[in-house]
């Protein structure tokens, strides 16, 4: 690896023998998919094709999301409502590129507002938050590309009353952003009605791809993470992926290809196991992406998230011994520590008597015992036949990681391609929304309601129950 490394993928011991075999010769048998699949996902983003979008993200004007966000910096609480795609993508890239613990550190460490997320509809959290804000100094985000999920609405209308109650409908009204579709939905009237701010979500570009676009920018860039980096870092990315043109140079090839010739043998399960806290966080954001775009038409492989070195404690020896019904990746980064220009822990130098056992450990870092970790475990999982990535980035940087986006978006998208699925829509995320407004007696959804009470005197025909 060089400073200009975006990533590097290890993927010898991704191949299996046996009935359930993948070899490196399926993996090229793939190539005419490979190249077939680019050319659809680069014109489909020419063309401006719904959900195709993600692909000119790196590359489109920015400007007015900046100014929004230089607004947002001036506050002391900054609270987002969104859910899925509208919340996973913020929670990632602060993760990443923020410090641990971050609303706890002092404004002048901080460099900017606490960020607080309201996704789930759950009334503790969301009054645990009011709480904890001053309305006065607060910015209200909510984001939607739809302008109509319950869960968000629900969120909203909860934190608009109360800040109408506390502060009166015009101070109230300046300090929301909302986030959404041009026209679609019911924020975009409320903005039209109330004149607050806005900015427009791109409408070629789907709720678990839009973290490159307004719906993650704003929250970054008000947070102090660099977001001209990132973007170059995917752009890097997009062009180095569009440059290369054989299998062996292509590592998005690579991992598509292997997750879908495991999936296709019975390998259904993807595993991403990051040896790095800072990116526990890019799982979640992950198992969206991955799950909503290829489970389609009895189709899919399930995402699992893992982090090491804690699931060695938890899952290894499932993954080691277990069913052999999981693909892994193994993700590292060189440096992890300095990723926040922080500086490594390195172990006391010099063995006390007390501590003999523990020789090995002396005079090394942390960071090196978690790459050494990480090294185990693809090693164990390679000796029990499991197919094992390991994908490593030099630093976890603004670059590297706009670079890792665009690279798991578009692993996704080849994926849909080679399972000739669509990844960029999602039938079965608008069927449970569709109940739910059925069930809480949305005009229009009657019908929904009654299929779902059908359904439910179904799944309630036969109960168990324990009393104490
Ligand atoms: O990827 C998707 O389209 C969904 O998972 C959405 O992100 C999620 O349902 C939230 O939708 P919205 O942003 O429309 O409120």
């Amino acid at each position: 690896m060089n400073e200009k490394t975006l990533l590097s993928l290890a993927y010898g011991a991704a191949f299996t023998a046996g009935e359930r075999a993948v070899s490196f010769a399926d993996l090229e048998g793939l190539l005419p998919s490979f190249r077939s699949g680019d050319a659809w996902l680069r014109a489909g983003a020419a063309e401006g094709r719904e959900g195709f979008g993600w692909l000119n993200l790196p590359r489109r004007n920015v400007d007015d999301i900046q100014t929004l966000a230089r607004w947002l910096t001036t506050r002391e609480s900054v609270v987002q409502i969104g859910i899925g795609g509208s919340a996973l993508g913020n929670l990632m890239l602060h993760g990443a590129l923020l410090p641990p613990y971050r609303n706890e550190l002092p404004k002048a460490k901080r460099g900017g507002p606490r960020f607080f997320m309201s996704d789930n509809v759950d009334p503790i959290d969301n009054r645990a938050i009011w709480e904890l804000i001053d309305p006065e100094s607060t910015a209200v985000v909510v984001v939607s590309k739809s302008g109509s999920t319950a869960e968000t609405a629900s969120n909203f209308l909860f934190f608009w009353e109360k800040l109408r109650d506390t502060l009166g409908e015009a101070a109230a009204r300046e300090r929301i952003v909302v986030v959404t579709d041009k026209e679609k939905g019911i924020l975009r009237p409320f903005v039209d009605e109330t004149g607050c701010k806005s900015l427009i979500l791109p409408e070629d570009v789907g709720g678990r791809f839009s973290v490159l676009s307004c719906v993650g920018l704003l929250s970054a860039w008000a947070l102090g993470i660099d977001c001209k980096t990132l973007l170059s870092g995917a752009a890097a990315m997009d062009g180095a992926l569009g440059r290369a043109g054989s299998v062996l140079e292509n590592p998005a090839w690579v991992m598509a290809g292997l997750f879908y010739l495991h999936m296709k043998k019975g390998r259904n399960m993807n595993v991403l196991m990051p040896y790095a806290d800072p990116l526990e966080r890019f799982c979640e954001w992950f198992a969206q992406l991955w799950g909503e775009s290829i489970g389609k038409d009895g189709q899919g492989s399930t995402p699992v998230r893992a982090l090491g070195a804690i699931d060695q404690h938890s899952q290894i020896q499932l993954y080691t011994s277990g069913p052999d019904d999981k693909c892994y990746t193994i993700l590292t980064v060189r440096s992890a520590a300095a990723s926040l220009g922080q500086k490594d822990i390195a172990l006391p130098a010099a063995p006390e008597k007390a501590f003999e056992k523990l020789s090995y450990l002396y005079g090394k870092s942390m960071d090196e015992l978690r790459n050494f970790e990480a090294g185990a475990t693809a090693a164990a999982l390679s000796k029990g036949g499991r197919p094992v990535l390991s994908l490593s980035i030099p630093v976890l940087d603004a670059y590297r990681l706009g670079g890792l986006i665009q690279f798991y978006e578009y692993v996704t998208g080849m994926m849909g391609h080679l399972m000739q699925v669509n990844p960029f829509d999602q039938p079965g995320v608008e069927q449970g929304k569709n109940y739910t407004y059925g069930l809480m007696g949305r005009a229009g959804f009657e019908a929904q309601a009654r299929e779902v009470e059908t359904l439910s005197a179904k799944i309630n025909e036969r109960t168990a129950s324990l009393a104490g």
